[in-house]
This record gives C-alpha cells, sequence and structure tokens, in this order.
C-alpha cells in the first residue's frame, strides 16, 4: 500500500503502467511492496532462451491447432528470434516486468504488435516455467557432467604418475596398511563415477515435456504435445496436467546429486588439506589455486580446497530447502514453486566452479614420495605379519596375539618393529623364520593384494585403465 494509503480512491498519481499477463480483474494494485516481493525475474532472467525456444515451438503448435494462421505463426517466430537477439544484445529488464515470461511478452509486443497477444493462446506461466527450468535442468546436466569429467580425468592422470609410489591408508585417521599412492587417489574417483549416472538419472527425469498443461487441467485446444517434444528434445510427455505443473522431482534429483559431489569433493579436499599441512607433507600446493596470509609471510592456504570442504553444506541447504516447500504442498501449481530456481542456479553455479577448482589445484599440486615412503613405519605390516604366521600354519587368532606382544615390546622400546631382535619374534611365535624381515616391507605387503579392487600392483593396475575407459567414453 505504502504511499497511496491516505489517497483517497482515484486521486492517485499515475505510475507508468507496467507490461501485465494479468491484471483485468483488478480495479487497482499491486502494491509496490507486493510487486517487490512477488517478483521472480531477478532469478529467472537466465531462463530467457529456453523460454524463446518453448514459445517458437508453441507457436508452431498453435498453427497446427488451427489457433494461428501460417502467417501469424511465423510473425511470433520472428519476433521471439528479434526478442532474443535484443535479449543477447544486452537488452535489461524493465520496471515491472514481473518474471522472464512478462519480460519476453512485453519485448514480443513492441517486436510485432497485437498478434503478440495471440501466442498466450492455451497455455499458462505454469506449464512454460516448468518446461522452461527443465530445458535448463537438461543443459546443466550436460555441462556438470563434462566438469565432473575434467576432474576425473586429471585423477587418472596423477593418478598414474605415482602409481608405484606407497603410503599410508587410514582407517579413524589412524596408520593402517600401505597402499600405492595411485590406489588412494582412484578411491576418489569411483564416487565421482557414480555421480555421473545420478546427473543422467535427473536428466532423464527432467527430460519430460509439460507444456501443453496449461495451468492445471490441460490446453483446451488440438496442439500436438508430440510435436512439441521433438521440437524441443524431450523423451516423453507428461501423463497428468495437475502433476505436471508442480513437478520438481528432477530438481530435488539434481539438488540432491549435486550435494552428492559435493561431499565427496569434500572428502577429497579433507584428504588433500590433511596431506598438505607439515605434519604430513605428502603433497605441496601449487600456486594457481592457493593463496597467502595478509599477515604470516610464510603462509600458503589451499583456499580452493577448504571452499571446496564448505559448500556442501550449502548445497545440502537448497535441496533441504526444496523438499521443505514440496512436503505439504497442495497439488497443482503454488507460487511457493517461484524459489525452486533460487535453490537451483545456486547449487549448479557453485559446483561449476568448485569443480575445476579442485581439478586445477588436483593437477597443479606436487607430490612427495619421500614423505609418504617415511610414513610407512613398519607397524603397518602388522597384519601382513599375522598373515605370515597363517601360511606358515598359525590360526589368525594366535597370529594376531603373537604381533600384537610384538608391537608392544617395540612399543615399549621405543624401536620399530623390524628393528626388534631376531629372537624377540621367535620367542613372539615359534613359525617365525629368518625371512621374517622380509614380511616387514611395504612392497611385499601390497604385493600380497592383487584381489580385485586390491592395492597390488596389477590391481591397481586393471584398476587404473578401468578408470581410464570410464572418462574416454
Ligand atoms: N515466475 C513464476 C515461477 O517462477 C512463473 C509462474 C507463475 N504462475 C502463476 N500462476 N503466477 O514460478
Amino acid at each position: 500500500m505504502g504511499s497511496t494509503l491516505n489517497v483517497p480512491p482515484g486521486s492517485e498519481p499515475a505510475r507508468p503502467k507496467s507490461h501485465k499477463l494479468w491484471g483485468g480483474r483488478f480495479a487497482g494494485g499491486p502494491a509496490p511492496e507486493f510487486e517487490a516481493l512477488n517478483a521472480s525475474i531477478g532469478i529467472d532472467f537466465r531462463l530467457w532462451p529456453h523460454d524463446i525456444r518453448l514459445s517458437k515451438a508453441w507457436a508452431v503448435a498453435l498453427w497446427g491447432a488451427n489457433v494461428l494462421t501460417l502467417e501469424e505463426s511465423r510473425e511470433l517466430e520472428r519476433g521471439l528470434d528479434a526478442v532474443g537477439a535484443r535479449i543477447a544484445g544486452g537488452e535489461k529488464p524493465a520496471a515491472g516486468d514481473e518474471d522472464i515470461h512478462t519480460m519476453i511478452d512485453r519485448l514480443l509486443h513492441e517486436e510485432v504488435g497485437d498478434v503478440a497477444s495471440k501466442l498466450h493462446t492455451g497455455r499458462s506461466r505454469n506449464d512454460q516455467v516448468a518446461t522452461a527450468a527443465r530445458l535448463w535442468t537438461m543443459e546443466a546436466t550436460t555441462k556438470l557432467d563434462v566438469a565432473v569429467r575434467l576432474l576425473q580425468s586429471v585423477m587418472v592422470e596423477r593418478a598414474a604418475e605415482v602409481e608405484s609410489v606407497l603410503m599410508p591408508s587410514y582407517t579413524h585417521l589412524q596408520r593402517a596398511q600401505p597402499v600405492s599412492a595411485a590406489h588412494w587417489l582412484l578411491s576418489h574417483f569411483w564416487p565421482l563415477e557414480r555421480d555421473r549416472a545420478r546427473l543422467k538419472g535427473a536428466a532423464r527425469s527432467a527430460a519430460v515435456l509439460p507444456l501443453g498443461s496449461g495451468a492445471v487441467a490441460g490446453c483446451a485446444y488440438p496442439i500436438s504435445r508430440t510435436l512439441l517434444q521433438g521440437t524441443l528434445g524431450f523423451d516423453a510427455i507428461t501423463p497428468n496436467s495437475i502433476d505436471a505443473v508442480s513437478d520438481r522431482d528432477f530438481v530435488a534429483e539434481l539438488l540432491f546429486t549435486v550435494a552428492m559431489v559435493a561431499t565427496h569433493l569434500s572428502r577429497l579436499a579433507e584428504d588433500l588439506i590433511i596431506y598438505g599441512s607439515s605434519e604430513f607433507g605428502f603433497v605441496q600446493y601449487g600456486e594457481l589455486y592457493s593463496s597467502g596470509s595478509s599477515m604470516m609471510p610464510q603462509k600458503r592456504n589451499p583456499d580452493a580446497l577448504e571452499i571446496a570442504r564448505g559448500f556442501p553444506a550449502r548445497a545440502l541447504g537448497n535441496l533441504t530447502t526444496l523438499l521443505a516447500t514440496l512436503k505439504g504442498l497442495p497439488s497443482s501449481y503454488n507460487k511457493d514453486l517461484q524459489d525452486d530456481k533460487r535453490a537451483l542456479f545456486d547449487s549448479v553455479d557453485t559446483l561449476l566452479l568448485v569443480l575445476p577448482a579442485v581439478a586445477g589445484t588436483l593437477a597443479e599440486i606436487a607430490f612427495r614420495p619421500a614423505r609418504m615412503k617415511a610414513a610407512l613405519s613398519s607397524a603397518l605390516m602388522a597384519t601382513d605379519l599375522a598373515d605370515y604366521l597363517v601360511r606358515r600354519g598359525a590360526t589368525f587368532r594366535e597370529a594376531h596375539g603373537a604381533v600384537g606382544r610384538l608391537v608392544r615390546a617395540s612399543e615399549e622400546q621405543g624401536i620399530e618393529m623390524h628393528a626388534l631382535p631376531r629372537a624377540a619374534f621367535t620367542e613372539a611365535h615359534a613359525l617365525f623364520g629368518d625371512d621374517v624381515f622380509d614380511a616387514l616391507s611395504a612392497p611385499a605387503s601390497v604385493a600380497h593384494r592383487e584381489v580385485e579392487g586390491g592395492t597390488g600392483p596389477k590391481a591397481v593396475a586393471v584398476q587404473l585403465a578401468a578408470a581410464r575407459k570410464a572418462v574416454e567414453q
């Protein structure tokens, strides 16, 4: 209401009349405060290429349904192209353009005059925005897939460099067993491969055409939805108009996928952040994706990785926001849904920044094999020592106990296991032979693990080849 509050009806100063797709049944309003809240153009402006495209297809569909003459349909197509060119050339929204659909309609009137008023026959912004958002989502999944694949190929390249480098693996962040550094790096590759399947799933969910659903009950003109589907590149058409105008499952699926990718990246980032600390020193950051400190001259901070580690918080927030919006919403379109795009665009935009930054960070990181090797204390081969006894006929429990005693002895004496005297081994178990020290070597430990998916050199080579093939496909 604002400034018009104390003015007698009819005597308000005339505000420039904005172009509206509705308003016939209203004598006054809307309040500027409402317009400010209701407008979505700040968010949905970027849907314009998709709105132009679907509107052109709609003009043709209306000709097919005998609503428009061929000339009118052509004129609308030409006008829409001109509008697209204007927007591409920098045309900005006018005050009062409620959303991108309104803006395009206004510009179309400027381009072709009254015939523009025929384009909205049989359609609603409800099926229009759902269609545009789906087209945008289909495009986004392709971009995301490319960006994920780029990171994966960096992983494969870097993994190949350190195939024969050994480092500790960790459980509970405690040194566990030696593994190939490639095996560790590829442990972050496969989660992304699963994410690519999720992206494909989200793309499939998006590729169902809602156009032709009208506001809620379906279009009243005999347009061909099959033709629209083909023209716009959808896989199928929605089977129920009520569902069609409010189905945002495809948004939820993409938001979940983004949250999942972000979560995976955060774990890689965290590994690299820990490994890059002076205490670990397994990797050293390059300069392109790090920053310095304004106070401490010595600092090189892994900011890109820290941002990648932090991003899933927002990605999860966006997913939660959308699911909370959908929960308990009455059937069909409700204005609550307008905010779906804020969450969708933010998640996708940010991930499209994070992915190349993580790829760039990983590409320029320096591995430090000597530091990795130095961390391979012989306690990491305790399991191998037990396996040694098992191979000589001991039960695993008996072997576990014997090796446990050796570990305790080495800890008490403050020396590595391989520095214990030969006699200490025989004392722990009679089956220990002279070759016991071979069993304490890290290369021997990994060599025993040629099981599929294990860290044995041959198994890792097979894994690397499979990863390479996956990114090439
Ligand atoms: N800007 C709206 C949105 O993004 C378009 C649909 C508006 N529909 C309506 N009935 N007011 O959801």
